[in-house]
């Protein structure tokens, strides 16, 4: 049975001092977090280790990209090696934002998820469709080429350490949420992917979660339909009130 993940993604937000607030308020907020509910936040790289310090160890840490070589002349990039040094155990990997503003390509992706599987990093995948392509019924064709070129190489023994995240791009930020049956639809064709790429064990120990407008109004929604394991949640992520409300209510379900 797989127990249920709830990412933050903190995205580009906050001073120090106001991480530090989050950080002290979520963790007040969730003294009681018990084994249903596994619970991330993925603070900007530069907060990464003082909220690390500040988070009980019920819940972990994420961060937001890695590069996918060992260590090296590349400026202005952040490895494994160093994400894991302050205590990270899970990455977002491919985010919509990163795909648009930052240009990068299914083949980076790739690189990515397996340097951070090589080096015991969880990476959380995100995939999915652009209005445009879902107003021309090309979601699930999208969707399967961004997760099977991810797991490009990506061994049976491996896949495990994997999460995917149906991101539909027209939903994020937008106030504007998939209907939980349309997510249900496309995340089991993911786990229908999966299987038919590894087997069936794997498809049922993959979690794969949902995001795009996700609040404490719509949490239930998602998380009661059969294949979503849980969410990754951005812009409600940042208000600790919100945030603590839908990790209770994962908890209740
Ligand atoms: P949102 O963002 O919850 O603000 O829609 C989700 C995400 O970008 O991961």
């Amino acid at each position: 049975m797989r127990n249920k993940l709830i990412v933050g993604n903190w995205k580009m937000n906050l001073t120090l001092e106001e991480s530090r607030r989050l950080t002290l308020d979520i963790r007040q907020g969730l003294t009681n977090l018990s084994e249903k509910a596994e619970v991330v936040v993925c603070p900007s790289f530069v907060h990464l280790a003082n909220v690390h310090y500040q988070l009980p160890s019920s819940i972990k840490l994420g961060s937001q990209n890695v590069f996918w070589k060992g260590n090296g002349a590349y400026t202005g990039e952040i490895s494994c090696d160093q994400i894991l040094d302050l205590g990270c155990s899970y990455v977002i990997v491919g985010h919509s934002e990163r795909r648009k503003n930052l240009k990068e390509t299914d083949a980076m992706v790739n690189d990515k998820v397996l340097e951070c599987l090589q080096k015991g990093l969880k990476p959380i995948i995100c995939v999915g469709e652009t209005k445009d392509e879902k107003e021309k019924g090309m979601t699930e064709e999208k969707v399967t080429q961004q997760v099977e070129l991810a797991l490009e190489g990506v061994k049976s023994k491996d896949v495990i350490g994997v999460t995917i995240a149906y991101e539909p791009i027209w939903a994020i930020g937008s106030s504007n949420s998939a209907e939980p049956s349309d997510a249900q639809i496309v995340i089991s064709r993911i786990r229908d992917i999966l299987e038919n790429n590894y087997s069936e064990k794997e498809s049922e120990i993959i979690r794969i979660l949902y995001g795009g407008s996700v609040n404490p109004q719509n949490i239930a929604s998602f998380v009661l339909e059969k294949d979503i394991d849980g969410v990754l949640v951005g812009g409600v992520s940042v208000k600790a009130n919100e945030f603590v409300g839908i990790v209770k209510q994962v908890m209740k379900i």
